[in-house]
């Protein structure tokens, strides 16, 4: 039976010029690079200049992801942004994005789902192209979270990191089985009596931008327990199991979640696309850097089967298993 699919046709990523290591906190805060080495894998992040904003970078990625799709900014149906750093409180940075590709004739909107933002872009922008709305679709996923640092609390500022990445989906023809190349299926969740654990402090209600609050360890359990959980009941949806997985792309937050998901999936680490240590926890873009560096690199290939997985504030996860 011919069915219809979203297929990846290009990605990009873009990390603004400014790398800070672990070291550089130690002047600053009572931390040791040795122990976010140790407790989260980070070694070094990306902070934006003063004046770059999100959509500058998304701007970046999403020309990388042109390029490498052979396409131009006019070609796009849809643009989906999975951010929780927009430029402004609206418009959308999407449509901030949209103008900067020279896009006049689709439509754009971002996507809040926080760490998770990449994963639910994903499914909407599936949803979009086998609904027929949109055939071509931009999906990026970017962040300034150096914007919302309290950089006297230790247990958060030196986790976060900005950066942005892209995908473009397009449709195409299918068998209908998990042989089929693009997005197999999807799983998304979201349970707002956590809402506490991991959020911002600010917004419109308080007239004032905010900084991050978060429950780490509270987190850390939550992520152990609910990653493997959707990963495999995405699998589980087209009959896949971890055995059939070629790359696990999780959200880049703590090598710790990274590893303990990977064994309760059953999916060893040299079948882990792994970037925290370079790029910290960049939120929505975590995903869709770790694509792209995975391709880079050699990694992911044209057939593999891939599945991300990413969970946030919200708290909100899922995960999406495609054939790349
Ligand atoms: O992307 C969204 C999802 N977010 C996440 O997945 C993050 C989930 N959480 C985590 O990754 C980890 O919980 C953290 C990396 C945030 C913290 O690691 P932990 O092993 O859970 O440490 P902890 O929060 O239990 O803190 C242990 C100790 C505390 O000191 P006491 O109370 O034992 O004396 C903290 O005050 O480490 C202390 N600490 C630090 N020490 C040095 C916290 N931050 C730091 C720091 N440097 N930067």
């Amino acid at each position: 039976m011919t069915t219809l699919r979203a297929v990846v046709k290009g990605v990009g990523h873009y990390l603004p010029a400014r790398t800070v290591e672990n070291s550089e906190f130690e002047a600053t805060l009572d931390t040791t690079d040795e122990w976010i080495r140790t407790r989260s894998g980070i070694e070094r992040r990306h902070f934006a200049a003063e004046g770059e904003t999100t959509s500058d970078l998304a701007t970046h990625a999403a020309n990388a992801a042109l390029a490498d799709a052979g396409l131009t900014g006019a070609d796009i149906d849809a643009i989906i942004l999975a951010t929780s750093t927009a430029d402004n409180t609206f418009p959308s940075a999407a449509t901030m994005v949209q103008a900067k590709i020279g896009n006049t004739t689709g439509y754009a909107f971002d996507i809040q789902a926080v760490c998770a933002g990449f994963v639910f872009a994903l499914s909407q922008a599936n949803a979009l192209i086998l609904s027929g709305q949109a055939s071509r679709v931009l999906v990026i996923g970017a962040e300034t979270f150096s914007r919302i640092m309290d950089w006297t609390d230790r247990g958060t500022c030196v986790l976060f990191g900005d950066g942005a990445g892209a995908l473009i989906l397009e449709a195409a023809p299918g068998n209908g089985d998990s042989a089929d190349r693009g997005i197999l299926a999807t799983d998304l969740n979201s349970d707002g009596r956590y809402r506490d654990l991991l959020y911002v402090d600010g917004g419109v209600a308080t007239q004032n931008t905010g900084v991050l609050r978060m429950q780490g360890k509270e987190v850390f359990r939550h992520a152990v327990e609910k990653l493997a959980q959707t990963a495999h009941t995405a699998l589980d949806k087209v009959g896949l199991s971890a055995d059939d997985v070629d790359w696990v792309v999780p959200h880049q937050a703590n090598i710790r979640i990274i590893q303990s998901t990977a064994k309760k999936l059953g999916v060893g680490m040299d079948r882990v696309v792994v970037t925290v240590q370079d790029h910290g926890n960049t939120s929505a873009a975590s995903i869709p850097l770790a694509l792209s560096v995975g391709v880079a690199n050699g990694k992911i290939k044209r057939g593999d089967l891939v599945v991300t997985e990413a969970i946030g504030g919200g708290l909100a996860w899922g995960a999406v298993v495609l054939r790349w």
